[in-house]
C-alpha cells in the first residue's frame, strides 16, 4: 500500500503540480525565505511578495547586513512580523557562524531562529534534496486520512506521523524532493480540510478514508458531520 501510494502520488504530481517560484530553485536561501513566508500565509499571497523580497535581499549576506526597518518594510503585507525578525536573526547567525552557508541537516537547521521541525525538514529536502520528511498541517492531514480511517485520526500522534513520513520518503534525493512537494500539493489541492475532492484524488484506491467515503450530495453532508 505504501509503494502504491507513492507511485500514484508521483504520477499525479508530474501532471498536476502548480508552477510556483520556489519550486524552480534549490538555492537554500531562496527555499528558506519561501518556507518562512509560507508558514502562516497563503500561497497566492506569498507568490506576490516573494519575488519582491528577493529583489531587495537577493542573498543571505545582503539580508544579514540589512537594517531591521528595511526587512520589516519588505515584509509589510505578509503580517506576523516575528517571522521577519527571526529570518533576519537567522541570516546574521548563519553569516557569522556558518560562513554564510545554511546547514543541510535538519538537526543543525532546527537550532536556528524561527526554524521548527517542519521548516528544518523542508529546507533539507527542498534545497539539499535530502531524503527526510517535512510534515506540516497539510501533510499530516493527508497521511492521517490515507493510512488511518479519518474517525481514528485524533489518536494519531505527531511522532507516529513523522515516523510514517520518514518511512515513506523515497531514499534518493530527487524523488524525495518530489515526494515531499507532492504530498503537500495533494493536501493543498485535493485532500483539503473541509471538503476533500475524493472523486478527483489520485490516491483514492489506496486511501482508507477516501475509499469508503460516499461522494453523492447526501454522503458529503453526512461525512462532514461525522468528522
Ligand atoms: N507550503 C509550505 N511549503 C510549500 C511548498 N514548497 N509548496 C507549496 N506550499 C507550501
Amino acid at each position: 500500500m505504501r509503494t502504491a501510494f507513492t507511485r500514484k502520488l508521483l504520477a499525479w504530481w508530474a501532471r498536476a503540480a502548480r508552477d510556483l517560484p520556489w519550486r524552480k530553485t534549490r538555492d537554500p536561501y531562496r527555499v528558506l525565505v519561501s518556507e518562512f513566508m509560507l508558514q502562516q500565509t497563503q500561497v497566492s499571497r506569498v507568490a506576490e511578495y516573494y519575488p519582491r523580497f528577493l529583489e531587495r535581499f537577493p542573498d543571505l549576506e545582503t539580508l544579514a547586513r540589512a537594517r531591521p526597518r528595511a526587512v520589516r518594510e519588505a515584509w509589510d503585507g505578509l503580517g506576523y512580523y516575528a517571522r521577519a525578525s527571526n529570518l533576519h536573526a537567522l541570516a546574521r547567525v548563519v553569516s557569522r557562524d556558518h560562513d554564510g552557508t545554511l546547514p543541510d541537516e535538519p538537526e543543525e537547521l532546527i537550532k536556528l531562529p524561527g526554524v521548527g521541525r517542519y521548516t528544518a525538514g523542508a529546507v533539507a529536502t527542498f534545497a539539499y534534496e535530502k531524503p527526510v520528511p517535512a510534515v506540516d498541517t497539510n501533510v499530516s492531514r493527508v497521511l492521517r486520512r490515507v493510512f488511518w480511517r479519518s474517525n481514528h485520526a485524533p489518536r494519531t500522534t505527531h511522532r507516529v506521523l513523522w515516523n510514517l513520513a520518514a518511512a515513506l520518503v523515497p531514499k534518493s534525493g530527487k524523488s524525495a524532493w518530489k515526494f515531499n512537494q507532492a504530498v503537500m500539493e495533494l493536501g493543498a489541492l485535493i485532500c483539503v480540510a473541509r471538503k476533500p475532492r475524493c472523486p478527483e484524488c489520485p490516491v483514492r484506491p489506496v486511501c482508507r478514508t477516501g475509499k469508503s467515503r460516499r461522494t453523492d450530495a447526501a454522503g458529503e453532508n453526512r461525512s462532514s458531520k461525522n468528522r
